[in-house]
């Protein structure tokens, strides 16, 4: 198992190094008040990328992804992979792109030499939970570690527990895992979720390609990664149809092969730009963007009062002049708008010409960044899943931190359009999920930079 050596970003997560320590004290200075103007380009989906290099687990021979974001939770899963035999290689940058952008991975996993997933490693990313599906289908066991806490909300694992089940796998919980055995094989079945849930769509998804007849799964996740994956296991010689509609049919196979797919570009990260952009006005093309993967939140960005733009190589971003129009939100499973732009929608409200509501349906716990927008003179009231922004004239800058990574960049955002210095805090939540934040922002005029002590 290779280690990719030009990236500091895993050590961060190694309590104890002192190049960790040093990782976990950066911070990123922003000093508020210009427009972003030029061009960003879009990187592959961080949660596309993560099931795609879980899928290798389920053939021996080799599967290559294109453009794999370079970023921190990439890096770890690199490292579980590795744990359990899954052997990489690099190649493929885009050209003209400097170290550390999106690249061609290249995974094998000839042979599994560990069907056990452990605590130390599945504690620091909740989506490396999802081997159990894969390992339990090719390998016929599995013992996963339960994922544990999270900082926004409980995010139990009863669905992939009883979807699991439903194709034949006798599941145990014990000592802090979960053991899932399927010795003759697991066998189609048809299941119903009861709640939307992308990981355990992936999961069962991975799973039955490998099960003995036909699986359907109703009230499934219709998210762009759930096709991305499909796509992904279609071209690995899986039976898939009805990816990206609440009703997935797969057909089980013997065995799948090697493939080639692209990692598709991260709906997240544009949503998330197109709100910095309508926050500070200017003009700015996201390099690569799907207007498609993003409807939703980009019709409310365009109800914002920014101007938005299909073009040929991405989607233009304008706001000149007008104030932030007051837009109420409520996040939902895909198509509607979805949780992980919630915080950046909250911070572009924080400037509206009036009071706007967002509400939260996928998790009970995600407003951990409305007490760090109050800091900045945000003016936001909780009740329940609900928060109620009354826009103010001017954000000032202060320090702020957040506890997970959409959190973090709403900060970002917030300190882009906040008059004086802002300093956002455990930086290494957005190494997690954005690739060369800085950069990027700093091409189009932002005054933005990484600071260590
Ligand atoms: C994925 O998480 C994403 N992560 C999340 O992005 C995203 O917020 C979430 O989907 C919703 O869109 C990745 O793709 C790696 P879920 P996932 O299962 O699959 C409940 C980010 O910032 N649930 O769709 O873990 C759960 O508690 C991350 O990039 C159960 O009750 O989310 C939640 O309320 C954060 N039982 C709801 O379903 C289960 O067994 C949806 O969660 C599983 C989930």
């Amino acid at each position: 198992m290779k280690r990719i050596s030009d990236s500091g970003y895993w050590i961060a997560h190694q309590a104890g190094t002192d190049s960790g320590k040093a990782l976990v004290m950066d911070r990123i200075r922003i000093t508020g008040g210009n427009e972003l103007n030029g061009v960003i380009p879009i990187s592959g989906a961080k949660n596309a990328a993560l099931p795609l290099m879980i899928a290798a687990l389920l053939t021996s021979e080799t599967l290559t992804l294109e453009n794999v974001p370079h970023l921190a939770d990439v890096e770890q899963l690199i490292r579980i992979l590795g744990n359990h035999g899954v052997d990489y290689s690099v190649n493929g940058r885009r050209r003209s792109q400097g170290k550390g952008y999106s690249r061609t991975i290249h995974f094998t996993a000839g042979n599994i030499v560990d069907t056990t997933a452990p605590y130390e490693l599945v504690s620091r990313m909740r989506a490396s939970f999802w081997v159990i599906g894969p390992l339990v289908a090719r390998m016929g066991t599995a013992k996963v570690s339960l994922p544990g806490g999270c900082a926004i909300g409980t995010r139990p694992v009863d669905l992939f527990i009883d979807g699991l089940r439903a194709l034949g796998a006798e599941i145990d919980i014990e000592s802090g895992y979960v053991t899932a055995n399927a010795k003759a094989g697991l066998r189609g079945a048809r299941f119903v979720f009861p709640k939307v849930s992308v990981g355990a769509t992936h999961v069962l998804m991975m799973a039955a390609s490998l099960a003995r007849g036909e699986t359907v799964l109703e009230n499934a996740a219709r998210e762009p990664e759930v096709v991305n994956l499909a796509d992904c296991l279609n071209a690995m010689g899986a039976k898939i149809s009805g990816a990206g509609s609440p009703t997935i049919t797969i057909e089980g196979v013997e065995k799948l092969g090697g493939a080639q797919i692209e990692v598709i570009p991260d709906r997240i990260e544009t949503g998330t730009y197109a709100m910095a952009v309508a926050m500070t006005g200017g003009d700015v093309l996201l390099e690569g963007a799907r207007a498609d993967l993003l409807h939703a939140a980009l019709g409310k960005i365009a109800e914002a009062g920014a101007e938005i733009t299909e073009t040929d190589t991405g989607i233009r971003v304008r706001r000149n002049g007008n104030g932030i129009r007051p837009v109420d939100v409520v996040t939902e499973p895909y198509p509607g708008f979805p949780t992980d732009l919630q915080a950046q929608f909250m911070a572009l409200m924080t400037r509206a010409n009036g009071d706007s509501h967002i509400t939260e349906t996928i998790f009970e716990n995600r407003f951990m960044h409305v007490q760090e927008l109050a800091r900045l003179g945000a003016e936001i009231s909780l009740s329940g899943q609900t928060a109620t922004v009354h826009g103010v004239d001017e954000l000032e800058g202060a320090q702020v931190m957040a506890t997970d990574l959409r959190a973090s960049v709403s900060l970002v955002i917030a300190g882009l359009a906040a008059k004086g210095v802002t300093e956002v805090n455990r930086v290494y939540h957005l190494d997690r999920g954005f690739e060369r934040l800085e950069e990027k922002l700093t091409g189009c005029g932002a005054m933005i930079e990484r600071v260590s002590d």
